[in-house]
């Protein structure tokens, strides 16, 4: 198979938590040995990443000294000059530590509150310093298992005060950041707050600058609360809201199964790609998954080799099927060119719309739709029989 080759403009990145996972799950330990960023550096590099990602605690262990914390740094920057890999974002671990138990920014107690923020401002800060553009918030303990344990309203509270904090922390370090909600619904967390795409879309307008805050949709945890993830993506770019994307698989609607991107709902991956390309997303195209638990490093490998390949074989998927005459055929008899018509004429008001004649409402109720057909088009060009 030829395989298209990933270059810089692809903007392909990775969180160093990804091929570094070791494999720990519930029911087991560890089947893989830590992994040396350096080392992830150089492996990225060499399947054509242009990006990396991290959690503060990824590269830092939680609790180093300010020695051991600087050293890291310093040969960290020299991995990434040495294999030219961009910092795109990073974010913060407010979930491994037994600290944040019961959440970070929402956990009951208000010294973890204060603490999980103090924590996000410091690497805020070494973030900026690597050149991130975006910070990503993904709250896995801001949630409950239980009703009476956590008052929802109380906690939006005290998560819209911890966004608008952080607003205030960029805007006065003049730091040109923006941050990222990653919604899930459940996991580590019984019921975690901001579960979905619409949830943290809605939450950010009530923000002081709402202008600083997004989303970073990740395909499975959509696809977990049995939601279109293509669906959410698009209303994201349509608000503007779309900071980050986090691609991967998922197989409905089960436990967080964080797949290579393009295993899992392949269609539904298609249509993710589909709408991306659409809409203009011009940022990182982050991967965010895990190498099942009995690989070892060789196929840590070619699973995030795979990551990439299927975004390209897809994207070139998309593309010959907008580009398809036959679709395009199809997308007229089904009506998509009128859907960008105003419902309503240039200089028209409601009491025009009173004094429309009616058409003939059971040819309008019988009329073709050809929506069969589109879909099968594309299916066929997913399955690569047309193209
Ligand atoms: C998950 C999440 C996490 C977050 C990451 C960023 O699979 O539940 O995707 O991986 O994205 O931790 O904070
Ligand atoms: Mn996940
Ligand atoms: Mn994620």
């Amino acid at each position: 198979m030829n395989r298209p080759t990933p270059t810089p403009a692809d903007k392909f990145s990775f969180g160093l938590w990804t091929v570094g996972w070791q494999a720990r799950d519930p029911f087991g330990d560890a089947t893989r040995a830590l992994m040396d960023p350096v080392y992830a550096l150089e492996k990225l590099a060499a399947i054509g990443a242009y990006g990396v990602n991290f959690h503060d605690d990824d590269l830092i262990p939680f609790g180093s000294d300010d020695a051991t914390r600087d050293a890291i740094i310093e040969r960290f920057r020299k991995g990434l000059a040495e294999t030219g890999l961009v910092v795109t974002t990073a974010t913060t671990n407010l979930f491994t530590h037994p600290i944040f138990k019961d959440g970070g920014f929402t956990s009951n107690s208000r010294d973890v509150r204060r603490f999980a923020i103090r924590k996000v401002m410091r690497n805020v800060d070494l973030a900026a310093e690597l050149g991130a553009k975006v910070y990503v918030c993904w709250g896995g303990r801001e949630g409950a298992e239980y009703g009476a344990s956590k008052d929802v309203a109380v906690a939006l509270d005290r998560y819209q005060e911890a966004f608008n904090l952080l607003g205030d922390y960029v805007t006065d370090q003049g730091y040109d950041m923006k941050f990222a909600i990653e919604p899930k619904p459940n996991e580590p967390r019984g019921d975690i707050l901001l579960p979905t795409v619409g949830h943290a879309l809605a939450f950010i307008e009530t923000l002081d600058r709402p202008e600083l805050v997004g989303v970073n949709p990740e395909i499975g945890h959509e696809e977990m609360a049995g939601l279109n993830a293509a669906a959410g993506y698009a209303q994201a770019l349509w608000q503007g809201k779309l900071f980050h994307i986090d691609l991967n698989g998922q197989n409905g609607p089960k436990y967080d199964q964080d797949l290579r991107f393009g295993a899992g709902n392949v269609r539904g991956a298609f249509w993710v790609v589909d709408t991306l390309l659409a809409g203009g997303y011009d940022g990182p195209v982050h991967f965010d998954y895990k190498p099942v638990r009995p690989e070892t490093d060789a196929g840590v490998w070619v699973s995030a080799q795979a990551c990439i390949d299927n975004y390209l074989i897809l994207r070139e998927k998309v593309r010959a099927f907008r580009a398809d005459p036959v679709v395009l055929e199809a997308l007229e008899e089904a009506g998509l060119p009128e859907l960008a018509v105003p419902t309503l004429g240039e200089g028209e008001g409601w009491q025009e719309l009173q004094a429309w004649p009616l058409p003939d409402i059971e040819a309008l109720a019988a009329r073709e739709v050809a929506m069969e057909r589109l879909d099968q088009l594309a299916l066929e060009h997913l399955y690569g029989v047309r193209g």
